[in-house]
């Protein structure tokens, strides 16, 4: 509960309606990205109280939608938070080095905010799980800060100042990756690793939000930084089509 409303204070409310615009974005993303995709099953890693899980569900319709989270209590308020919207979502207690799936089983791995609350070794063993535990032409998406050596020195700091002063001690070692390099090492070829700029679907149009996150990724003060013109950034990788 208090998650669910100081979100929206944290985020100047910016975060859509429901604080669900980035799973909007990233969903409807990955429908106009991968026509034929038709995901069976969608798992959200890290999904805290599923306010970003849910629109997968109101995306895809058919697909079966589970939010993981090392977190118990945030997953009891998610369920019962989706039962009051009337969208049936199977939440799991999990933890992202070790998915409970089989593997090549999953159509779509989807994190938002997730990676930069993880020490290094934590996101290359979540990574191995995903590209694990997707079947060949699945989808990992992550919906993340973009890395340093996209932004202007001040951008870049602007974000990492939470590093220094907010407690969030991994922010700026994750932005100092390579995010290709963390989809390869994990088994996901170079060619299949994509990343993406998209304003927020729930705030445009949607011939808008096609055009804009068809294009080429580009990178601003407004990228990923809390503002009324925010856009969101996203990168992963599909799984080769050759079997594994
Ligand atoms: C910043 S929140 C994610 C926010 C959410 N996905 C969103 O879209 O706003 C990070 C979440 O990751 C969970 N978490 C942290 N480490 C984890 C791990 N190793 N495996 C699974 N969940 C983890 C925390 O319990 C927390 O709910």
């Amino acid at each position: 509960m208090v998650y669910d409303n100081g979100l929206d204070v944290f985020s100047f409310g910016v975060m859509g309606e429901n604080l669900d615009d980035i799973g909007h974005s990233m969903a409807n993303f990955t429908r106009l990205r991968w026509p034929d995709l038709d995901p069976q099953l969608i798992v959200d890693v890290g999904c805290t109280i599923g306010h970003n899980t849910v629109p997968w569900k109101q995306a895809f319709p058919s697909a079966e939608v589970h939010g993981l989270d090392a977190a118990s209590p945030c997953l009891q308020y998610g369920h019962a938070r989706a039962e009051a919207m009337g969208v049936p979502i199977q939440f799991k207690q999990a933890l992202c080095d070790a998915l409970p799936y089989d593997d090549n089983s999953v159509d779509v791995v989807f994190s938002s905010m997730f990676l930069h609350e993880l020490p290094t070794p934590q996101i290359k063993a979540f990574f191995d799980e995903a590209h694990r535990v997707l079947k060949p032409g699945g989808v990992l998406i992550n919906m993340e800060l973009p890395p340093n050596d996209v932004l202007g020195a001040y951008d870049a700091f602007y974000l990492d100042w939470d590093c220094f002063y907010n407690n969030e001690p991994f922010y700026k070692d994750f932005r100092d990756l390579s995010y290709p390099k963390l989809c390869t090492d994990a088994g996901f070829l170079a060619a299949d690793f994509f990343q993406a700029t998209m304003p927020r679907y729930t705030y445009v149009s949607e011939a808008e939000f096609t055009e804009a996150s068809g294009a080429d990724a580009t990178f601003d003060a407004d990228t990923g930084r809390l503002s009324d013109t925010i856009t969101w950034y996203a990168f992963g990788a599909q799984k080769s089509g050759a079997a594994t």
